[in-house]
């Protein structure tokens, strides 16, 4: 499925703003970030605030699958995981007036950065925080009600070992960054429709 299907008529359309202001305005904005960044949290938030649909990648893949995101890794592998991933962005993609979370290892896969590249009117962004933020908070996350279960850190020093090797990569696909250390959830959904121009104001 093509990545661009700006040019459809729109079906689900709950809040488009007005035309004349917002030609050059995004019509996704896409969540980046390592695991525990807040990319479903506030993604949901965004989303709401903007009367937009919120798109989890990773939802979208285990309904797809049938199997939760850990079963996949478990019997099929990341490998087969990746190319499910890869669907499912380019599926999001074609959305318009849609927040989309991706999962954590999505820049490290070629076909995902090109497709966030060339989509038009997407605004990537970048949540960042420092690792052991981000760790605390999938920790945290991971005893509370919402806890996804997450292979990649079954390895601590394999996991930090990604967080390095993809801090270039995030910042090479997001056209924005933002700093969530010490802000709350619904702070950064801010911080996030501001970087993107798409503030209360705007829309
Ligand atoms: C992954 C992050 C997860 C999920 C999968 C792999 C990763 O998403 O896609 O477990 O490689 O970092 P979150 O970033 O939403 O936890």
């Amino acid at each position: 499925m093509p990545a661009a299907t700006l040019d459809e008529p729109e079906t689900e359309l709950r809040h488009a703003p007005a035309a004349a202001t917002t030609a050059s305005l995004p019509q996704r904005v896409v969540l980046t970030g390592f695991m525990g960044a807040g990319k479903s949290t506030v993604g949901t938030l965004l989303a709401q605030q903007l009367g937009w649909r919120f798109i989890d990648v990773d939802r979208e893949i285990e309904e797809r699958a049938g199997l939760p995101v850990q079963d996949i890794f478990a019997r099929l592998g990341e490998f087969v995981f990746r190319r499910m991933e890869t669907a499912a962005i380019a599926h999001a993609l074609g959305e318009r007036f849609a927040v989309i979370a991706l999962g954590g290892g999505a820049p490290e896969v070629l076909a995902n950065r090109l497709l966030l590249e060339q989509t038009p009117r997407t605004a990537v962004v970048l949540l960042e925080a420092p690792l052991q933020t981000l760790l605390a908070r999938c920790d945290n996350q991971a005893t509370g009600e919402y806890a996804p279960v997450r292979p990649i850190l079954s390895d601590r020093a394999s996991a930090e070992e990604r967080f390095r090797y993809r801090g270039p990569l995030y910042r090479r696909v997001a056209r924005h960054v933002v700093q969530t250390d010490g802000r709350t959830p619904s702070q950064t959904a801010d911080d996030v429709a501001r970087t993107a121009g798409l503030d209360l104001h705007t829309v």
